[in-house]
């Protein structure tokens, strides 16, 4: 496995690495989790070329957000990564990725104003200029990215539907602990009070899925209830709690086919967030 710092020596790397075949990306933070390392493998299972980027992007992080004490362990990450058969690790510097007098960024007019957009203002303007970015250092023939980061997911999408990016976007299902959990690299703030009590997101969220697939039609009640049932945690700080159609992220509709349940929290100094979707056809087979 080839560790790349520089964005020429990755280039390099990949132009060599695609005589074996089509490349795949996964782009990541690091510290990484079992959700990490099954997007690894499942980008590998698909793709015979895997590289994995590692870069806690200044950019996606509000000022009193949490960039300084984000976990980090590079060495670790690269262990693992190799351990999944990944080709390439891009490690890039803050100076190699915004060097001084950047000034050029990836803004969506929709999207990103909902759900973590609004308590993040200037999140996914970070997370889409990022992404960008790898993807045109990179150029990978498929990207893959988790469920649990919904919007992200759907910023990903439309940005690279309105760009004209030719490359495959690929959705990989959250990875849960044993009680339902979402891995998270936050859940390492969590104190063992907070870690039992953050399970309450899940719960939640599947009992709301279950409402609304055994055809409850009053997404609002069902909304509230999904809300009231995070409040009823002592140790959860509800952030949101909403149900909105996909792809769009809009208020839902008798016609939209797909709907998200999301969710955001803190829980200590942990800011969770997790989804589950919800489509016409589950909703029909319970109710038919
Ligand atoms: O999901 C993440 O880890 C980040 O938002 C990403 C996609 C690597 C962009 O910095």
């Amino acid at each position: 496995m080839q560790v790349c710092e520089t964005i020429a020596e990755v280039r390099e790397v990949v132009r060599e690495l695609r005589n074996s075949g089509p490349v795949a990306l996964v782009p990541t933070m690091g510290y990484f989790h079992e959700g990490h390392l099954t997007l690894m493998r499942e980008a590998h299972r698909r793709f015979p070329v895997v590289v994995v980027s590692v870069f806690v992007n200044p950019l996606q992080f509000g000022p009193t957000e949490d960039l300084k004490t984000y976990p980090r362990d590079l060495e670790r990450d690269l262990r693992l990564a190799r351990g999944t058969g990944a080709a390439a690790v891009f490690v890039p510097s803050e100076n190699e990725m915004y060097p001084e007098q950047f000034c050029t960024f990836v803004d969506l007019e929709r999207l990103s104003g909902v759900l973590c957009g609004r308590t993040r203002p200037g999140h996914f303007r970070g997370v889409a200029t990022m992404v960008t970015k790898l993807f045109n250092i990179v150029r990978p023939d498929a990207a893959f990215f988790g469920q649990k980061d919904a919007q992200q997911l759907q910023v990903v999408r439309r940005l690279v539907r309105d760009l004209n990016l030719n490359l495959e976007i690929v959705a990989v299902p959250t990875v849960r602990e044993a009680d339902g959990l979402a891995m998270s690299s936050r859940n390492a703030y969590l104190d063992p009070r907070e870690r039992r009590a953050a399970t309450v997101l899940y719960r939640s969220l599947q009992s709301a899925r279950e409402a609304v697939v055994s055809g409850r039609r009053d997404l609002a009640a069902v909304q509230e209830r999904l809300a009231a049932g995070i409040r009823a945690e002592p140790l959860a700080e509800l952030e949101y709690a909403e149900i909105l159609a996909l792809p769009g992220l809009t208020p839902p509709g008798d016609d939209d086919s797909e709907l998200l349940l999301a969710v955001a929290a803190r829980f200590g100094r942990a800011r969770l967030i997790d989804n589950v979707v919800c489509t016409v056809e589950d909703r029909h087979r319970r109710t038919s």
